[in-house]
């Protein structure tokens, strides 16, 4: 009758496990945690901006008022896919309301019946999600192992298409995979390249184009997963690829067409900081040299952490109550960082996660690498 008891009991294994997710609210801690890499969900220059830009012919000025296909689109938001698509030199692109969705969206509905999907077996959970959802039979390969996939797909025989799924920066380990490599095999192969750019975009290529641009392997890649919510500070996502994946997604991809679409302040948001972005002068930025310094004040202090093009940085500790208690350590010295525990991560690779930000301070770092190796 009490199914509370129920939820009780299942918490209190998490919190035996030390595994219990509780929200924070860390006001006034030193930000090395946030995905706002960039520092554009702070700018009070960027907000003031959204709130006072007037958007020609729309009505809806708090919500959307319903999804796309009834009477929630605008040219604004049309607007921003051509300019996202040509700024990543795609042919075109779809908005979803979050990364979250965009993934569900995609692995739910585009690849089919007799199709396969291959994933990096360190795929962001978003995907899983929606392997989960679609009806292709699905496979995990090793961590950034073109061999074990090479070696997968020998073993089947796929009536229909095969997708190969990588993040081109891993949102835990912050590497990521020889993309050429990755693009080649699938390209002269015949099989669809997915790639979530959602810690590169913003952050690599040209103004932050992205990996895939960066590498020039546009042509190479079937469809691409950009997030707003990170190096752009908003929110929303978008997929980018054919004009024909775009009008599929709109009739099939139940998390598209069932939801209420962004509010005009999002939209307004996402194209002010797509602005920004591509007015930025990346080789004044602060957080390409702070990584320099957390890479050489990491290195002589022999912490081990994961190399990354970046902005993240994962250095290991070993089982979850030392990384806990780091993660303690470090809040109480006023540094916000998250420790990553097991099953999230394979035991024996626990870690802090530590992401560097714009807005970061060298000596914020330098302070930060002391805290860590004063244990
Ligand atoms: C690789 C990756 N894909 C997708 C998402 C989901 O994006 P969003 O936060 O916009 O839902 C995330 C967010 O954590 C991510 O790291």
């Amino acid at each position: 009758m009490n199914h509370d008891k129920t939820l009780r009991e299942k918490l209190l294994q998490r919190s035996e496990g030390n595994l219990l997710r509780e929200l924070q609210v860390a006001d006034g801690l030193i930000d090395f945690c946030s995905n706002d890499y960039l520092g554009f969900a702070r700018s009070e220059k960027l907000a003031e901006q959204i709130v006072s830009a007037k958007v020609d012919g729309v009505i809806n000025l708090v919500g959307s008022g319903a999804s796309r296909l009834i009477s929630g689109n605008n040219h604004l938001i049309e607007r921003i896919e051509s300019e996202v698509a040509e700024f990543v030199a795609a042919e075109d692109a779809l908005i979803f309301n979050s990364g979250y969705s965009a993934n569900l969206s995609f692995f739910g509905c585009v690849p089919q019946r007799g199709d396969v999907v291959f994933y990096d077996e360190l795929i962001h959970a978003s995907i899983r999600d929606g392997i989960k959802l679609g009806l292709a039979r699905s496979y995990s390969f090793n961590h950034n192992s073109i061999e074990d996939l090479k070696s997968k797909i020998a073993t089947i025989s796929p009536s229909g298409s095969v997708f190969v799924v990588v993040e081109s920066i891993y949102s835990m380990d912050g590497d990521s995979p020889d993309l050429i490599r990755f693009a080649n095999y699938c390209f002269d192969n015949g099989l669809h390249l997915v790639v979530d750019e959602a810690h590169s975009f913003g952050l690599i290529g040209e103004n932050g184009r992205g990996m895939v641009s960066d590498l020039k392997l546009e042509h190479k890649t079937y469809a691409r997963i950009i997030t707003f919510g990170k190096a752009l500070g908003c929110h929303g996502a978008v997929i980018v690829g054919s004009r024909d994946l775009r009008s599929y997604m709109i009739n099939f991809a139940r998390p598209f067409i069932y939801t209420t679409a962004l509010s005009i302040h999002d939209q307004k948001a996402v194209h002010l900081g797509l602005k920004k972005l591509r007015a930025l002068n990346f080789k004044q930025l602060n957080l390409f040299r702070l990584l320099q310094v957390f890479n050489d004040g990491a290195g002589n202090a022999g912490l081990q952490a994961i190399p990354s093009a970046g902005a993240i940085r994962s250095i290991l500790i070993p089982g979850n109550s030392r990384a806990k208690m780091m993660e303690q350590k470090l809040f109480s010295k006023g540094f916000w960082v998250k420790a990553i525990l097991s099953p999230t991560v394979p035991e024996g690779k626990e870690r802090i996660r530590i992401c560097l930000h714009e807005f970061n301070t060298r000596s914020e770092v330098e302070k930060l690498i002391k805290c860590i190796c004063d244990e």
